[in-house]
């Protein structure tokens, strides 16, 4: 890997500027800026020192966790509003690695101010979000990485390479699955934010409601105002990984199945159960339909086919079986075992490709536009539960869904009014 260093020749291929270095400066380190200081955020700022980038900046709105980032990382400043980030014309990348009611908003806010963009999964908290901000980072000319793993992971890369090159005949079907035990997060009634805890700007654009200790710190994938349920939590690694195998379509035009709590009993909004299916029509290389399959039950203590969660790609001649954890096996007709490769997701490829991509100009492995196809499926698995319908049909074009206005309005969402941070064009 080549350190995060910029120069100001790199070049400009496939549309994506070379970074804000200003005129006489031969070679500097990139400055990152952290918004978000959980485990992810600490993690992947991390990573990027390894690289050779500074942290300037880490950012959270928990006095604690930025003290214990801006120990951690070495960084120079601990901030509360990411603002002084995006102000901050020294400053190269932000990592975004917030709840996901905040991904959009500060990925768009960081495009506009000419910063690139590490963003984490799910890319956005609805559909509308996802398209403007690949709209802000192709505007801008900037390098916007989705913090899909998966992409950058050499043993899948090879896995999907084989599939790609019909080591299994035509894929007609992806199967992706989350497979898990939860916790139950029970029913609490509001109480006060803790000290040191800005829960005012925690909940930002979002639509205010009050703090409760199960709607806090990772709990807050649960709620439809913060989170997008355990589909966007962890399902969007194997949907992503699901529809890479399948030749990155675009949009499916149908999606159909069954989303409900059949499980758990407490505050938890979200399915517990999922059973999904996604149709591309047209999409195979000899023009076939294809489906993708998804399937969650975050009540198991157990794992499915050797994985908690994972990916079975269908093809005319075999079977591939995927995990992000373990690699893959190749099956031939009559389940003869042809191929295997063990491995595991690598978060430093994946901050490298986004530093080289920098570099160079180019688009990274899981650029914006491939992250929002793939975010898409969470969100139309949701709306699907959240309306109990049973089929929804989606305009891959508009990126609408059609002849259902209610299911429809949940393709955008509802912002706090007069909010800084609600993005423009929503
Ligand atoms: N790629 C992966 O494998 C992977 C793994 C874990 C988490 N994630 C993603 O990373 C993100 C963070 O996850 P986490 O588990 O660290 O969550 P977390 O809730 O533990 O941490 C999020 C942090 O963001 C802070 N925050 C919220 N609003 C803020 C604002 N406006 N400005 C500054 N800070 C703000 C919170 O106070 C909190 O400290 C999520 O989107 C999650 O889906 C990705």
């Amino acid at each position: 890997m080549k350190q995060a260093a910029v120069g100001a020749a790199s070049s400009a291929a496939f549309g994506v500027a070379a970074p804000a270095v200003r005129a006489g400066d031969a070679k500097r380190r990139l400055v990152v800026g952290l918004i978000g200081c959980g485990g992810q955020g600490k993690s992947v700022a991390g990573t990027m020192v390894q690289h050779g980038a500074k942290i300037a900046y880490v950012c959270d709105v928990d006095e604690r966790r930025a003290a214990a980032a801006k120990e951690q990382l070495k960084a120079d400043h601990a901030v509360s509003d990411l603002r002084k980030i995006i102000d901050d014309k020294a400053v190269d990348i932000v990592v975004i690695a917030t709840p996901d009611h905040w991904h959009a908003s500060a990925a768009i806010l960081a495009c506009e101010a000419g910063k690139h963009v590490y963003v984490e999964k799910p890319c956005s908290h609805n559909i509308r979000e996802g398209r403007l901000m690949i709209e802000a980072a192709r505007r801008n000319k900037r390098v916007m990485q989705v913090g899909t793993q998966s992409r950058n992971t050499k043993v899948l890369q090879k896995g999907i390479r084989l599939l790609r090159e019909g080591a299994i005949g035509e894929v007609l079907v992806a199967k992706a699955w989350n497979s898990q035990r939860r916790v139950n997060i029970g029913h609490l009634k509001p109480s006060d934010p803790p000290a040191g805890f800005d829960y005012d700007t925690w909940v930002g654009p979002a639509p205010m409601q009050p703090y409760q200790k199960n709607c806090h710190h990772y709990t807050w994938h649960w709620w439809y105002n913060f989170g997008t349920g355990d589909a966007g939590n962890d399902g969007i690694h194997e949907l992503d990984i699901a529809r890479w195998g399948l030749g990155d379509p675009d949009h499916p035009s149908r999606v159909s199945g069954h989303g409900s709590k059949m499980f758990f009993d407490d505050d938890q909004q979200f399915p517990d159960t999922q059973y999904v299916t996604f149709e591309y029509p047209g999409a195979s290389k000899l023009g076939r339909n294809r489906l993708l399959v998804y399937e969650h039950r975050i009540w198991s203590p157990y794992v499915q086919e050797g994985h908690e969660n994972g990916n079975t790609f269908y093809g005319t001649e075999g079977y591939m079986v995927m995990s992000k954890m373990g690699g893959w096996k190749l099956y031939g007709r009559k389940n003869k075992l042809l191929k295997q490769e063990d491995g595991h997701y690598s978060v430093a490829d994946h901050v490298a490709d986004f530093l080289e991509a920098i570099c160079d100009g180019k688009k990274p492995n899981a650029d914006i536009g491939i992250g929002h196809r793939s975010t898409v499926l969470i969100h139309l698995a949701n709306i699907l539960a959240r309306t109990g319908r049973a089929e929804l049909v989606f305009d891959p074009k508009t990126e609408q869904i059609v002849d259902d206005a209610e299911a429809n309005a949940l393709v955008k969402r509802t912002y706090r009014k007069d909010h800084w941070a609600v993005p423009k064009g929503v």
